[in-house]
């Protein structure tokens, strides 16, 4: 196996293992999760693209999330992130629920931290790339979390934070995240520090649906939130995956966060996304809150 990396901070092409290597041979996988865990992000191209093989991959890691409530493939493995209306496979207009959640995936954020348990890693394929625009950007948390004071990192080392679907997608739309979806997702709580258990690094956990800080006033926390984004996403930290036929990405949601770029709404693109839940052993239970707050409705 060859680990090639992509940016100073973070992500690593891997050859000579391929998807299928690693979802059907246990010393494949060994080694691809060493370097999952110390690249955060890892890129496989010239791929076979096949359902079968994304799930064999992904389950290596851990169980498979099904995807959300009122989501393209709700209940199933796949999420699927397009500008197509599955119904009539027409271009959806601007206005269109899909076209305003590709407007919220736009958004600097980490998969599922506002799910009742988070995400491990996601692992996402083109299925029809729009040939200009539409790569998917990524940052480093533990680049991140090391650019912060020391005092800083001290604070928010015990601090927990609201994470929320209605939340992100509000900023997009205020009606994007409809009553039922509001209700299948409530806000989750989790500490602003997410230290992996295998290697002891430390790294930022906040997302665009991150809302509001456990104990201290909204203002307040919203204008923290915001200066932790804009140290997260400076300029020169990021790595820009430009997509070909045949790529897999897989990322670390526990030490990243990302965000898709636009495209020109008249091309297609089709992504397909297999998302692993973490577990106590990915250290989600360092992550919880001591006293299980309840987020007032
Ligand atoms: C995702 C996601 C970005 C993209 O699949 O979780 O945010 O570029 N995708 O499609
Ligand atoms: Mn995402």
């Amino acid at each position: 196996m060859e680990i090639i990396q992509l940016h100073p901070e973070i992500g690593a092409e891997i050859r000579g293992v391929s998807m299928a290597d690693v979802a059907n041979d246990d010393n494949a996988y060994r080694a691809v999760r060493a370097a999952f865990e110390e690249h955060s992000v890892l890129v496989f191209r010239n791929q076979p693209v096949e359902d079968k093989i994304q799930v064999g991959f992904s389950a290596k890691f851990g169980p498979l999330e099904t995807a959300k409530v009122a989501s393209l493939g709700e209940g199933t493995p796949f999420s699927i992130l397009t500008n197509v209306d599955p119904v009539t496979r027409e271009l959806v207009p601007p206005t269109h629920k899909e076209a305003l959640r590709a407007k919220a995936n736009q958004l600097w954020h980490t998969d599922s931290s506002f799910r009742e348990t988070p995400a491990l890693a996601s692992v996402l394929s083109a299925r029809t790339i729009p040939g200009v625009g539409g790569e998917t950007e990524f940052v480093s948390q533990r680049a991140s979390w090391n650019r912060l004071s020391a005092s800083l990192r001290a604070k928010l080392s015990n601090c927990y934070a609201w994470h929320s679907y209605a939340h992100s997608r509000g900023k997009i739309d205020p009606g994007l995240a409809s009553q039922r979806e509001q209700n299948a997702l409530p806000p989750a709580c989790w500490r602003m520090r997410w230290r992996n258990p295998v290697n002891g690094r430390d790294a930022l956990y906040i997302a665009s649906h991150t809302g509001g800080i456990e104990g201290m006033e909204d203002k307040e926390a919203l204008t923290l939130i915001d200066e932790l984004m804009a140290i997260s996403t400076a300029p020169g930290h990021s790595y820009e995956h430009v997509w070909r036929n045949g790529d897999f990405v897989m990322w670390d949601n526990r030490a990243t966060m990302h965000r898709g770029r636009p495209w020109p709404m008249d091309k297609v693109r089709y992504m397909i996304r297999t998302t692993i839940a973490a577990s106590d052993a990915d250290g989600v239970s360092e992550m919880r809150p001591p006293h299980h707050p309840r987020k007032a409705a």
